[in-house]
Formats: C-alpha cells, sequence, structure tokens
C-alpha cells in the first residue's frame, strides 16, 4: 500500500492512539486514512514507532497484575457490557467501517455484530477457564495442572474486517486475565480506536487494551523485541508472517498466525445446486472477495458443469457495484491501487490463458466522484491450474470454475496449493461428504455451507496459510500457559 503521511492534517478529524486509557499523539507525522471509494480523507492517525510501542506495553505491563487478579466475572461483565456498546453504537462504528474501508453498510453492521459475537463468547469461555489434578507414577504425589494468562499479548490486525479481527484476538487474551497491544491495520485504524475508546466508556481499567497506530514495521519489531511481551496474534500475508517467525526468534515469542488462503470449493454430481450457488454466492462476493476464506476456485462434476456454471452466472450479473454507502450495493471497491493491479493482472492471465469470462472481467466506474477502483464481479470459465487466479490469492470479486470427472481427481485438485485455510464441498451424501471432509488437507472445511467463520468454531490454517486457532474455546487455550506443579 501507498501510505500517505501528513504534518498538519485537518485537526478535528484527527484520531489518536489509545495508551494507557489516554489519547496519545506520536509527536510527528499523521497517517492518512482514505475512502478507498472516493479516495476523501476521512481522517488521521499518528504515525507512530518504536517509541509508542514501547510504551503500549509499559501500559500493559502495568495493568497486567490487577487484570489478571480481577475476577474471571469482573472481566466477564466488561467484555459483555463492550459488545453491547458495540451494538447500541453499530450505526456510528459501521459507517466508520465503511468510509476506511470500502464494504457495503448492511456488511459493515454485520460485521460489528460479528465482532461483538467473539466478545459475548469470550466472556463465557473466561469463565470456564479450568485446571486438572492427577495421580502420578508415585503414590505420594500428585500433579496439579494450572492454566494461566501469559501477560501482556500483541495483535497486529488486517484491514479487511477493521472490527471483527481486532475482537477476535483481543477478547479470549483479555477473557483470560491477559492485557493487550494493539496495532490495526493503516488502511483502517480508526474502527479500531473508535472500539477502543468505547471499551475506556465502558470501565475498562487503563492499560487493558492500549492502541498504537503507525509504522508497522517498527510497531511490530518493538514487540517482538521485547521480552515482556509474550504472544503475538497477527492476521495477514505469508510472506508478513515469515518475517515475524524469524524475529520472534529472539525471545521465541508465541505466535499465532492466520495467513493467506486459497480456498477451493468442490461441486458434486449429487449436491443441491441452488444450495451450492447461493452459498458460493455469499461467501466469494462478500467483501467484494477480499476475504481470506472465500471461495477462489471452484471444481465442478462436469455432468453438473454448465448448470452450475449458468446459475452462478445470473446470479452475479445481479450484484450492485458502488460505494459502501449508496443504497442497494453488494459489491464496493477494492482497498486499494495494487488491489486493482493484482485483480487486472490475474483477469489479463487468464484470458491470455484461455478462460472464457462469463460476466465480468472489467473494471467499472458505478458513478461520477468515485476512484477508479470498482472490479465487476467475475466469472472464469475454464479455469487452469496453471492460471495466476487458480494459484495466487486475488483477494478480490474474480471466481474461477473448473471441470472435473473424479473425486480422486478433485480432492488433489483442491490440495494441490500451499495454502490450507478455507474448503468447501457440497454432496448430498453422507459417507462422500465426511470422507472429502477428512481428505481436504485445511483448518477449516465447509459441507454443504460456506458460513464457517463464527465465535464458536476454530478459524486457523494448515501448511501456509499459518498456526494456531482462533474462536471456540481453542481461541481462548492459545493465550494460556500450562503449568504443572507437583504435589509431594
Ligand atoms: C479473514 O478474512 O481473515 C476473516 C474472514 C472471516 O472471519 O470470515
Amino acid at each position: 500500500m501507498t501510505v500517505t503521511l501528513d504534518r498538519t492534517p485537518n485537526p478535528d478529524r484527527i484520531a489518536l492512539a489509545l495508551v494507557n486509557g489516554v489519547r496519545v499523539d506520536a509527536g510527528g507525522d499523521y497517517l492518512r486514512v482514505s475512502d478507498p471509494g472516493t479516495d476523501e480523507a476521512v481522517g488521521w492517525v499518528p504515525w507512530g514507532g518504536a517509541d509508542q510501542a514501547r510504551a503500549a506495553v509499559d501500559a500493559a505491563s502495568a495493568a497486567f497484575g490487577p487484570w489478571r487478579a480481577a475476577t474471571p466475572d469482573f472481566r466477564a461483565n466488561l467484555l459483555r457490557r463492550l459488545a453491547l456498546a458495540m451494538h447500541e453504537h453499530t450505526e456510528t462504528l459501521a459507517h466508520t467501517l465503511t468510509r476506511e474501508q470500502g464494504k457495503p453498510l448492511t456488511e459493515a453492521r454485520s460485521e460489528i455484530a460479528y465482532a461483538a459475537s467473539f466478545l459475548d463468547w469470550s466472556a463465557e469461555e473466561g469463565r470456564r477457564v479450568a485446571g486438572e489434578y492427577m495421580t502420578a507414577a508415585a503414590s505420594h504425589r500428585r500433579i496439579l495442572v494450572m492454566r494461566q494468562p501469559l501477560g501482556v499479548v500483541a495483535a497486529i490486525t488486517p484491514w479487511n474486517f477493521p472490527a471483527a479481527m481486532i475482537t477476535r484476538k483481543l477478547a479470549p487474551a483479555l477473557a483470560v486475565g491477559n492485557t493487550a497491544v494493539l496495532k490495526p491495520a493503516e488502511q483502517s485504524p480508526l474502527t479500531a480506536l473508535a472500539i477502543a475508546e468505547l471499551a475506556c466508556v465502558v470501565g475498562f481499567p487503563p492499560g487493558v487494551i492500549n492502541v498504537v497506530t503507525g509504522d508497522p514495521d517498527a510497531i511490530g519489531q518493538s514487540w517482538l523485541s521485547d521480552a515482556r511481551v509474550r504472544k503475538l496474534s497477527f492476521t495477514g500475508s505469508t510472506e508478513v508472517g515469515r518475517l515475524l517467525v524469524q524475529r520472534a526468534a529472539t525471545h521465541l515469542t508465541r505466535l499465532s498466525l492466520e495467513l493467506g488462503g486459497h480456498a477451493p470449493v468442490v461441486v458434486f454430481d449429487d449436491a443441491d445446486l441452488e444450495v451450492a450457488v447461493a452459498s458460493v454466492m455469499s461467501a466469494k462476493f462478500r467483501n467484494a472477495g477480499q476475504t481470506c476464506v472465500c471461495p477462489n476456485r471452484v471444481y465442478v462434476h462436469r455432468s453438473v458443469h454448465e448448470a452450475f456454471v449458468s446459475r452462478m452466472q445470473s446470479a452475479i450479473a445481479r450484484l450492485v457495484v458502488g460505494h459502501g454507502l449508496d443504497a442497494g450495493v453488494n459489491v464496493g471497491p477494492l482497498i486499494d491501487d495494487d488491489a486493482i493491479a493484482k485483480v487486472t493482472e490475474h483477469l489479463d492471465d487468464a484470458r491470455a490463458r484461455g478462460a472464457v469470462v462469463r460476466t465480468g472481467g472489467h473494471l467499472v466506474q458505478p458513478r461520477p466522484g468515485l476512484a477508479r477502483r470498482f472490479c465487476a464481479p467475475t466469472l472464469l470459465e475454464g479455469l487452469t491450474s496453471e492460471m495466476r487466479a487458480a494459484r495466487e490469492e486475488t483477494f478480490g470479486p474474480v471466481l474461477g470454475v473448473q471441470a472435473f470427472d473424479t473425486e480422486a481427481e478433485a480432492i488433489a485438485l483442491a490440495n494441490a496449493l500451499p495454502y490450507g485455510l478455507a474448503a468447501y464441498a457440497f454432496t448430498r451424501g453422507l459417507d462422500r461428504a465426511l470422507r472429502v471432509a477428512e481428505a481436504l488437507d485445511f483448518g477449516i472445511v465447509g459441507l454443504n455451507e460456506t458460513t464457517v467463520s463464527t465465535a464458536q468454531s476454530a478459524f486457523g490454517g494448515t501448511k501456509l496459510s499459518g498456526w494456531g486457532r482462533e474462536g471456540g474455546k481453542w481461541g481462548v487455550e492459545e493465550f494460556l500457559e500450562i503449568k504443572s506443579v507437583t504435589i509431594g
């Protein structure tokens, strides 16, 4: 992304970082936050660096003792109050989210509810952290297993879900007694700051949640070279994930990495095509295809291939592209010019290699005054494994379809990439469904379903898609240390 810094922005629209319950400046440049659909400035945030990152850890460290000592009920009540406040402020939060990120307002509202669900879920999970009491090999010994918070944990969150990725990381961490430092994405820090402000309003003690904005490299480096930071949870690219792994070596900082994906969908000949089309539509085109778990490549049994493709074509052609605040819009802008360039390259490459564009395949200008960041939702028929769209995450509203003949071929195609985040299969056969779910080498599998990310389920990948899980009881475990106490 291109970062635009400004020394003297509009002072009314500066959102300061939040450290130790206080709004803080970084004393230098400000980062311009732009509406991706219009390029207008939505606000500015401090361009912080190592000093701000360290100050945030100082605050989180000081807050850790009392927060850890507080009762689970006390923490749970605050998390639930924050969830409630987010619901009450849905309109303001969703508006901010759409302005800085671009997704349609209806989707932004859903994201606020989705984000709040992690707070509610974790509030309850935090109450149920338990240990074990075991017999040992020697009859005079007992073993007590304790689960304890880690300390200060860091979160680096992406721009595609400016609210939900924050609560998915912070809620379980806080629920079990950790304190947190957070750096939201450069493109979408305003939603994060608004949520942190609400946390202060509902009564989170100073220092429990600290948000710094600015230079991702300097902030990430500072946290990974600070022994007080016991864990970093990151969502972003595999490339950055690798860099963090190297940097985490200094203090062997624990990592959770939710990295890129390239989700396949397998549609078998016995699938309910109506369900398959509706499910792929909602998962593929939400957030303009800028989702780690959205389907990118669909393998359809040859006998139902044309039926599937023609239904998809009609459904896609009905989508309305436009600015996220405009009425009736289903697909907003892409986040920046690099995103548009990537989608365009993938489309050119697919065409050059023989793909047939059934609908879309070009940029659009939904109305005057909008930036050139809108791409028509696209269906490519005749996808092949050589095409970039079949190998690299397009992160845009482009879906490729390829025919297959046998189950083994479909599984091999689905598993062929080094990514393993999410995969989907559509079939009415129970035996096949279970066989395929076992064979897919992915952390998340949807069977006749594409809504796979919820507060209750485990979200995370295998292979180059990362380490660790978020959500459910598994997301909570990521923020706990196990201590074994042997009693004589
Ligand atoms: C992501 O794209 O990383 C998250 C998607 C989701 O939570 O559904």
